[in-house]
């Protein structure tokens, strides 16, 4: 006789568990389940993220082409740290740092490491350059217990996180309205004999400018030569790393002036690769203090590492390198120009409204539109940019600037490789419907404000 289709039969032929269970959250599951219905149920749970093409707010990567991503889906098992194991995947970084030196102008042999993104190359270029100074101060005899960093309010947050981690005073530079990078003026009066260095950053989070670098480092030759006071510049060019050499070649910001000592770039930027990659790279050898560097032979192998993690995987490095070698300086530069005139398409479709000022548009900038509203409106930038969330889906982030600047409001739309003119034509459209739409209702009700997010996104 037949056996009855029991319920569970009936799930496995018709549908999946999950159609009308809740998800594993809370406890470790006694048992498991099939492959099929684990796959499904992360699939579908995945389904209701954000649309990445939809996402004008991210600097991340979320597209690349399907070579890499082969690439990258056949080494996920190679452990990076493992130099003994994988000793090509070890060279394929050392060729990405030797090629991105090339890139800074890096006048002789230098040094770097693959990190996890800016994030940790920025605290491991912060330690060296504390680590550095307390070498000078220790020769000369003086304390070392007061260090010192300066930076412009225009940073990411993640030099606030290296201040408070590792002990380190931050010296902030505050911005103001209408001024919102820093230059030698700002920087001058900070600095004392405490001052382990200097971060500028190119390509900042807000507006996608860059800190008057050539002015700070002439500043600080200055300091060098007539005060005996060495102080070192360090760049933070986690999204400037890899569009200013290609859109403003003969902008000098990187090693070409004398006191840039290390540069920060994130690979998983306008480096073009998925997320899970940066790089830091130093001036010279001697820039890395030496105490920073670890010796170990677990792995069958006496390895240094400069790390701040130890086992990663090696994919994204492999990814980077196929990049470098498939695009090339040419490469780059047509993808980074190809970018950088659909944003300023879409500035002059939404300047053209005369609903919206653009900020710093005259100005070396990442490809992006910076803007705000013009005038004065019953509506304002963070209403915008929900209604057009909910009108059409676009993820168009507005936030305030840090202090003291905090009174300004911008919007910023990041226009990547992935938006077409055709797409960006139906965004201005559809920022333009959602201008009308707030120009008839007002702003957004105080229960959409609550949900509104107000940071730069990433
Ligand atoms: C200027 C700047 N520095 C540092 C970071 C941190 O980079 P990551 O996300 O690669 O750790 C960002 C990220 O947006 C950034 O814009």
């Amino acid at each position: 006789m037949k056996k009855p289709f029991s319920s569970d039969d009936s799930e496995a032929l018709y549908g999946n568990r999950f159609l009308t269970e809740d998800a594993p959250a809370g406890d470790f599951p006694d048992g498991g389940m099939s492959a099929l219905d684990a796959m499904r149920l992360v699939d579908e749970e995945l389904a209701l993220e954000g649309d990445p093409q939809r996402n004008l707010a991210t600097f991340v990567t979320t597209w690349m082409e399907p070579e890499a991503q082969r690439i990258i889906a056949e080494n996920l098992y190679r452990n990076f740290i493992d130099h003994a194991e994988y000793p090509i995947s070890a060279e394929i970084e050392q060729r990405c740092i030797r090629m991105l030196a090339d890139l800074y102008h890096a006048p002789g042999e230098t040094t770097g490491a693959r990190t996890q993104g800016s994030s940790e190359a920025i605290m491991l270029g912060a330690l060296s350059l504390k680590w550095k100074w307390k070498q000078r101060r220790e020769a000369a005899g003086k304390p070392v217990d007061r260090p010192n960093l300066i930076f412009g309010g225009d940073v990411h947050v993640v030099w606030d996180k290296f201040c408070r981690y590792f002990d380190v005073e931050p010296k902030i530079v505050p911005l103001q309205e209408g001024k919102y990078t820093i230059g030698p003026e700002d920087v001058q009066p900070l600095v004392d004999e405490n001052t382990i260095g200097v971060a500028a950053v190119l390509g900042t989070t807000f507006t996608g400018h860059a800190d008057d670098i050539v002015g700070i480092n002439r500043l600080l030759v200055e300091l060098k030569n007539e005060q005996g006071l060495d102080v070192p510049l360090h760049i933070d060019g986690a999204s400037g790393g890899f569009v200013w050499p290609f859109l403003y070649p003969d902008s000098e910001w990187d090693f070409r002036l004398e006191q840039v000592r290390s540069i920060n770039v994130s690979g998983h930027k306008f480096g073009l690769v998925y997320p899970g990659i940066g790089w830091l790279v130093f001036r010279e050898k001697s820039d890395l203090a030496e105490d920073l560097v670890f010796y170990e032979n677990y792995l069958g192998k006496t390895d240094a590492t400069f790390t701040l993690n130890f086992s990663t995987g090696a994919s994204m490095v492999l990814a980077q390198y196929y990049n470098f070698v498939r695009y090339g300086r040419e490469g780059y530069a047509y993808i980074m120009k190809a970018m950088q005139q659909n944003a300023r398409f879409l500035a002059e479709r939404l300047e053209a409204t005369g609903n919206f000022e653009l900020i710093g548009a005259d100005h070396e900038q990442l490809p992006l539109v910076a803007f705000k509203l013009a005038g004065d409106k019953n509506y304002d930038e963070f209403d915008l940019s929900w209604q057009l969330s909910a009108e059409r889906g676009w993820m168009l982030p507005a936030y305030t600037m840090p202090p003291n600047a905090e009174d300004v409001r911008v919007l910023r739309a990041l226009v990547k490789q992935t938006l077409s003119r055709e797409q960006i034509d139906r965004l201005a459209d559809d920022i333009v419907e959602a201008c009308a739409t707030l120009e008839k209702k007002g702003g957004a009700h105080a229960s959409e404000r609550k949900k509104m997010k107000t940071s730069p996104g990433y």
